[in-house]
């Protein structure tokens, strides 16, 4: 047996037999870290070192790690269930019938294993069902990792606008096939579908553009986007990965008040067990039923582990309490950074999309308000935030430049999410921000030292974060320069 001496070991042997040493490039860091245990909040690393787990694992761990009752939930399954390779499982039944009971658009459900699946499937049906082949996406949102979507998320001013892929590999043909457009930009989508509409066969939205750091629909967007596509029909389809069970049970869609034909969920479904799901009409979605000339397969479609996951986490989320909590964590971490940023004089606003999921009234007596800052933001935030009513447990630090919003749309790129998104964006912020909300969080909570090893693992940090002080991706945990 292999004794585990040291992070770097382990990184080292990764990085033998795997590229780059991890199995998602997004997981790439500039210092080594192996993690050996995961509970709760924290996380654990291969020399006792704890981590106050920010990241979430890009989101699914809306319960936090290894929750006592999602495990037993698959610990129970697994004791008299496992693969089966015909038919369907009991608890399958069971989790498809909830999903179309709390979904807006689900009238029929297919289970896959990741979103990139999910989003694949949906593209396919939109094709068969339209007979055309473009889609449209939109910059700064991501779909997964396949070559209709792998493109225009975080892109350099001058790739905005046109194709920016973010791979080698993918067929220049595909690619060709997706048309870029801005995000909240309803006259650039009704431009092209008027002039295109017959070649469009759907239109994919992140709903909330997380992956660049939670930018929120107009209200305006969403329900332009509906009528377009009903009227010239193009498929509408919700991408709500990262939405969907972590804003509202029902995904956004619960919330906007706009409905999608197809939909698709991951993530925050099972709490970070592997399942995916496609949801949408049944006259679509048929297509992929008997005769219906559309091809759905997948060897772990539905396996009884991530049912039963997503069955308890499901049953966890029902009565709204975990979302409340989520929200008045994210009035935390905002009230804390707004704090630290008026202390060091830096013109920022951190603005949290309120969730008032038991004040659903108070969308209507809420004001417009002009944005104070006169940037390109949302203008008409203080509407938006109460007629989402509910809008989300988000919490963005947006405004990072003041006055001054440079030469990318400050709504599109210059936000920090706190919460689960945190690392992703962290690269982007400004310098001041990085080392105010550095400090806030060193204040707030260090990491904990567990045994001897931890302050070994504490050197290490800082002096990794000496060499990498330059590196984009310099992450605030560990190696941020702001803790001590
Ligand atoms: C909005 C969105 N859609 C799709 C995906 C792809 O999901 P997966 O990584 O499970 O393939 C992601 C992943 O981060 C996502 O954020």
């Amino acid at each position: 047996m292999t004794t585990v001496q040291s992070n770097l070991d382990l990184v080292e042997r990764a990085r033998r037999v795997m590229p780059g040493g991890v199995n998602s490039g997004n997981r790439a860091l500039p210092w080594p870290l192996a993690i050996v245990e995961a509970a709760g909040a924290y996380f654990g690393d291969a020399e006792g070192m704890r981590y106050l787990d920010y990241h979430a694992a890009f989101g699914p761990l809306i319960l936090g790690h290894n929750h006592p009752d999602v495990n037993a939930a698959v610990r129970a399954v697994i004791e008299r269930l496992d693969i089966i390779g015909a038919g369907v499982t009991d608890i399958e039944v069971e989790l498809a019938e909830k999903l179309c009971d709390v979904i807006p658009s689900a009238e029929r459900v297919l289970l896959t294993n990741s979103g990139s699946e999910a989003t694949y499937a949906a593209l396919r049906l939109a094709r068969a069902v339209t007979g055309r082949n473009k889609i449209i996406k939109f910059q700064g949102t991501y779909h997964g990792w396949h070559d209709a979507v792998l493109m225009n998320v975080i892109s350099a001013p001058d790739k905005i606008g046109r194709h920016d892929p973010l791979s080698l590999g993918m067929l220049p043909d595909t690619i060709e096939q997706t048309i870029i457009l801005p995000f909240n930009d309803v006259e650039a989508v009704s431009e092209m579908i008027q002039q295109r509409g017959e070649e469009i066969a759907a239109i994919i939205v992140e709903v909330i553009p997380h992956n660049i750091g939670c930018v929120l629909p107009r209200p305006e967007f969403l329900t332009a986007l509906r009528e377009l596509a009903t009227r010239h029909g193009v498929l509408l389809i919700f991408d709500e990965v990262i939405t969907g069970f972590r804003h509202a049970l029902g995904g956004y869609q619960s919330i906007c008040g706009v409905t999608p034909d197809l939909s698709t969920f991951a993530k925050a479904m099972a709490n970070g067990y592997p399942i995916a799901a496609l949801a949408g009409k049944a006259e679509y979605m048929d297509r992929f039923g008997p005769g219906g000339g559309v091809m759905f397969a997948g060897t772990y479609n539905g396996h009884p582990v991530g049912v039963s996951a997503a069955l308890a986490t499901l049953a966890i989320l029902q009565d709204g309490a975990v979302h409340q909590h989520t929200f008045r964590l994210a009035q935390r971490a905002t009230s804390g950074i707004q704090q630290i940023a008026g202390e060091l004089g830096i013109p920022m606003k951190v603005d949290v999309r309120e969730w008032h999921l038991h004040d659903p009234d108070r969308a209507e007596t809420q004001p417009r308000e002009r944005c104070p800052y006169r940037c390109r933001c949302r203008s008409d935030a203080g509407n938006c935030a109460a007629r989402a009513g509910q809008a989300a447990s988000d919490t963005r630090v947006t405004h990072l430049f003041g006055e001054n919003p440079g030469t990318q749309p400050m709504d599109e790129m210059s936000s920090v999410q706190i919460r689960s998104c945190l690392a992703v964006s962290w690269a982007g912020a400004d310098p001041g921000v990085r080392s105010a909300v550095g400090s806030w969080a060193a204040r707030s909570r260090k990491p904990t030292r567990v045994n001897d090893r931890a302050s070994k693992r504490r050197k290490m940090s800082s002096s990794s974060a000496r060499n990498s002080a330059s590196s984009p991706s310099t992450l605030p945990w560990p190696g941020c320069s702001t803790i001590p």
